[in-house]
């Protein structure tokens, strides 16, 4: 390969977990499968400057704030890759990104982060040795989102996408695969997810530390079995469109994270008290008036509000206006609608 001075430019959205990565094994091998939406208004957006033949160095830039610590990780993630990008560490890199959602909203930033990073990357590595089938490149960028971020590696594909060994088509470990298109039910092809901004700031638990809890966690292997038995049910409800049992598996999966961080040692409990009582409220909501307003939780205290994106969901939407936004600080709520 010959190497020379670039600029690449990739933008890669978030994505929200349905069935949850909790857990992991050396080399970012997930402990169990999991299943995701991907966010497709949640993006962030990266440029890399490539500067060759200088000392291998990184300096990264967020809303054109120079971010040491961020500089620190993303180094060492290069270092950690270099057996799969023989150029990576030949020069240095500024890399700006910038999220089109708000800073410190507790939206998994880390997710379209890599995945930007390794979509950008993959530009790079098809420029200095060539170009890839177009399907190649994406499964090769989410094999390197995966080693930065575990989550990242499914925000590489629209719609629903799977990570993890499960008896889902083509699945693997390595990388996250798109769910089969013609196994969706029309219902969950455009669906809401709007993020409620309980809290901001800081999260009381990283990932890291959350992963690496579940090493000693009594229940972890109960939990990754489950989380794998869990597939099952999905694969039928995604086919048939049975938005009740759909409901209870997705809230279920959000408690048992926080469950799981609840009965770790040390304990933690990642809701705050806006959480539970948004909580209540939609479960009062959804016994009152059957409609389909239900949750999911990331392994912090934001709510994201799920509902098919169709005739009723004015009704829920003045529910949520009137209701939860309530509970929200002063970002209120980041809206998303996945259609594909
Ligand atoms: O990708 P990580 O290591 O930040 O893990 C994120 C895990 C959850 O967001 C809590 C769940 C998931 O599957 O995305």
């Amino acid at each position: 390969f010959t190497i020379n001075n670039q600029t690449v430019s990739e933008s890669c959205p978030s994505n929200i977990a349905l069935i949850k990565y909790w857990g992991k094994y050396d080399n970012q091998i997930p402990a169990n499968p999991s299943i995701s939406y991907t966010l497709n208004h949640c993006k962030t957006n990266t440029t890399v400057e490539f500067l060759a033949n200088e000392p291998f160095s990184v300096q990264t830039f967020l809303a054109g704030n120079e971010e040491v610590k961020f500089a620190e990780k993303i180094e060492k993630y290069f270092r950690n890759i270099e057996q799969y990008l023989p150029w990576i560490l030949k020069g240095k890199y500024i890399i700006r990104t910038e999220n089109t959602f708000p800073h410190s909203s507790g939206i998994a930033s880390s997710a379209s982060g890599f995945g930007a990073i390794a979509k950008c990357l993959m530009n790079l590595d098809e420029i200095f040795s060539g170009k890839d089938s177009e399907e190649e490149s994406l499964r090769k960028a989410s094999f390197l989102a995966r080693l930065g971020s575990g989550s990242a590696c499914r925000s590489l594909y629209n719609g629903l996408v799977v990570w993890g060994e499960s008896q889902v088509r083509g699945s693997s470990d390595l990388f996250a695969v798109q769910y089969p298109n013609d196994e969706i039910h029309d219902i969950f092809k455009n669906f809401n997810d709007w993020v409620l901004l309980i809290h901001e700031g800081q999260k009381s638990v990283s990932s890291t530390v959350g992963h690496g809890l579940m090493n000693t966690n009594p229940y972890a292997e109960r939990r990754f079995q489950e989380a794998r038995e869990n597939f099952g049910p999905m694969k039928e409800i995604l086919a048939n469109g049975d938005m009740e049992s759909f409901i209870k598996l997705v809230e279920h999966e959000a408690l048992t994270l926080h469950a799981m961080m609840m009965m770790s040692e040390p304990a933690f409990i990642l809701m705050k008290t806006g959480t539970l009582e948004v909580i209540n409220k939609i479960w009062d909501f959804r016994r009152i008036t059957g409609l389909p307003l239900f949750f999911t939780l990331d392994a912090g205290a934001n709510v994201h509000l799920l509902f098919p994106n169709d005739l009723e969901q004015n009704k829920i939407e003045d529910f949520i206006n009137q209701e939860l936004l309530l509970f929200t600080q002063k970002n209120g709520v980041v809206k998303d609608v996945m259609r594909f």
